[in-house]
């Protein structure tokens, strides 16, 4: 599908890949709403690539919908969405201090799994109001975000790889529901990329990371996550799949 002239929703849009991905469909001709919480982030962005920065909790029901529904006034129902919010924070299921407390498995599984599905009941809402644009009528995509932690959980990631596994068996499922309507889904499922949610960890963590993936042997780029979101717009035959994006690293337990 050609993004030229098309609304496109990015969640996550204020910073790493959601950020990158937005830039890449505004170079592309599309029409590009970044939804985050962090509104400054988002701003910095849409100014620019000339978009619009909106405000959102993509784990709240009426936040996401007011979001969604300013993004159609601006720039009319989107075509593509984008699912990139996603928080990563490290806790063992039993540490010193005992049990993890439930409410930080619970948040974890509300903005990764619970925020995506958010969006994507909203979006897809949408596209199906829309005409076909293709020969084979297709009305839009929607890509989400997992993590390779949905195959290879480390220990003290309980709560994200649990959230990014529910990412995973929702993608075949949701496509499989939209495919009559000519919607597709599609995950990325990325290794180590270089964004601040990994950056943000102490400089040894990221150098004996670094030296993991077999080739290439360094961290992924955001581009190079935004470059294959837009093969995966561009390539209709590309849906129902989880893709990794990872240098063929495979996580060891710690
Ligand atoms: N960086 C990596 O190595 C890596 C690896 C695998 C998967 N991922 C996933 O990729 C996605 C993008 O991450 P990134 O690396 O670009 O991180 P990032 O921290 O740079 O960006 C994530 C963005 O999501 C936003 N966000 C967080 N909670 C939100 C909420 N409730 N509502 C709306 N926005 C919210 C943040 O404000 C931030 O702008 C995430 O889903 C992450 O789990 C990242």
């Amino acid at each position: 599908m050609d993004v030229k002239g098309c609304a496109a929703i990015v969640t996550g849009g204020g910073s790493g890949m959601g950020a990158e991905t937005g830039r890449f469909l505004a170079a592309a001709g599309a029409k590009v709403a970044l939804l985050d919480v962090n509104l400054d982030g988002a701003k910095q962005v849409a100014g620019e690539i000339g978009g619009l920065a909106l405000e959102c909790n993509v784990a709240d029901a009426a936040s996401a919908q007011a979001a969604i529904a300013k993004a159609r006034e601006t720039h009319g129902s989107a075509r593509v969405c984008i699912n990139c919010a996603g928080i990563a924070p490290a806790k063992r299921i039993v540490g010193r201090d005992g049990p993890m407390p439930l409410e930080d498995f619970t948040r974890v599984i509300d903005v990764n799994l619970v925020g995506t599905f958010n969006i994507m009941r909203l979006a897809a809402a949408d596209m199906q109001t829309l005409d076909p644009v293709t020969e084979s009528d297709e009305r839009g995509v929607i890509i989400c975000t997992a993590s390779i932690a949905a195959f290879e959980g480390q220990i003290g990631q309980a709560a994200y790889s649990a959230s990014k596994g529910g990412v995973v068996s929702l993608t075949l499922q949701a496509a499989r529901e939209f495919a009559s309507n000519g919607i597709r889904v599609v995950t990325i499922v990325p290794g180590l990329i270089a964004t601040p949610m990994l950056l943000s960890m102490p400089k040894e963590v990221q150098e004996s990371l670094a030296q993991q993936p077999p080739f290439p042997k360094r961290f992924g780029r955001p581009d190079e996550y935004a470059k294959l979101a837009m093969h995966i717009i561009d390539n209709e035959m590309i849906n129902g799949d989880c893709i990794r994006l990872d240098g063929a690293i495979r996580m060891q337990p710690k």
